[in-house]
């Protein structure tokens, strides 16, 4: 299952990090940021393998397959996880479908999918998951991906910007449930980094007008997630960058 990179084993003690959809985009980056800070990373990914395995091998990483809307393998993962790296520090919540969704042309099948990814996928993930997390030398950290926009509710990204309302949300709730064992963190990316179908010319006259609301690249969203980790205090607490 394991691909490429340095596996975790004698002689390594890099804390382990997972993030889920970093082959790609502002996942890559936050595997880039991770294993500079000293990070073992394993990303996931579903479509993006190539993509995936030659980040893992730059980063000294493993790259692993991960379908986010089956939550039957979250369980198996966790084990495999727990089987070949042998702990887990940190735990980052970044993929997500962003799909154009203008109100009329909602189906069952992309509401449905869109909550199993950027909701349901970070919920089950981290229960599959906690048992590792809570037996890391810690503390340990969970960071969800939220949206500085979501709140404004696009008409044509309703279903999107409802599940990231809700992961926010769904944060705070982690982190009320599992503090002080764990720290929950959550960054808020602004305009970071247009969507390949999102129009160029609409993208850029929003990024001129925006007013300054959340890290607007994708180095500076992988910044704000190394800088919740770094500050390792034990208690935990919502970061809002
Ligand atoms: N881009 C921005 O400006 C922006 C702004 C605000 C918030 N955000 C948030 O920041 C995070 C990263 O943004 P992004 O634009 O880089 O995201 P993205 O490109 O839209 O998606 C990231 C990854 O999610 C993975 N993914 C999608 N469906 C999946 C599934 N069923 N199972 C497993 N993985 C799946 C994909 O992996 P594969 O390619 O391997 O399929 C994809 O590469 C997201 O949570 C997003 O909502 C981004």
């Amino acid at each position: 299952m394991a691909r490429n990179g340095r596996q975790a084993g004698p002689g390594d003690n890099r804390p382990v990090a997972l993030v889920t959809g970093g082959g790609r985009r502002i996942g890559a980056a936050i595997v880039h940021e991770l294993a500079r800070v000293g990070f073992l990373v394993v990303l996931t990914y579903r479509e993006s393998r190539e993509a995936a395995d030659a980040l893992a091998a730059r980063a000294a990483g493993v790259a692993l397959p991960l379908d986010l809307r089956r939550p039957d393998s979250f369980p198996p993962f966790a084990g495999h996880f727990r089987e070949t790296f042998g702990r887990l520090d940190l735990l980052v919540h970044n993929a997500a479908l962003f799909p154009r969704t203008p109100i009329g042309e909602v189906t069952v099948s992309v509401w449905d999918e869109v909550f199993a990814v950027n909701t349901r996928a970070p919920f089950l993930l981290t229960q599959a998951c906690l048992p590792l997390l809570l037996a890391s030398p810690g503390p340990p950290a969970i960071v969800f991906l939220g949206d500085a926009g979501a709140s404004r509710l696009w008409p044509s990204y309703i279903p999107y910007c409802l599940s990231k309302v809700a992961v926010e949300a769904e944060a705070k709730a982690l982190a009320k449930a599992l503090s002080p064992a764990v720290r929950v963190g959550l960054v808020r990316p602004g305009l970071a980094l247009r969507a390949e179908d999102f129009p160029e010319e609409r993208w850029d006259a929003l990024r001129a007008k925006r007013k300054r609301r959340g890290p607007d690249s994708p180095d500076k969203v992988a910044r704000a997630v190394a800088s919740f980790v770094k500050r390792a205090k034990a208690d935990s607490h919502i970061l809002k960058a």
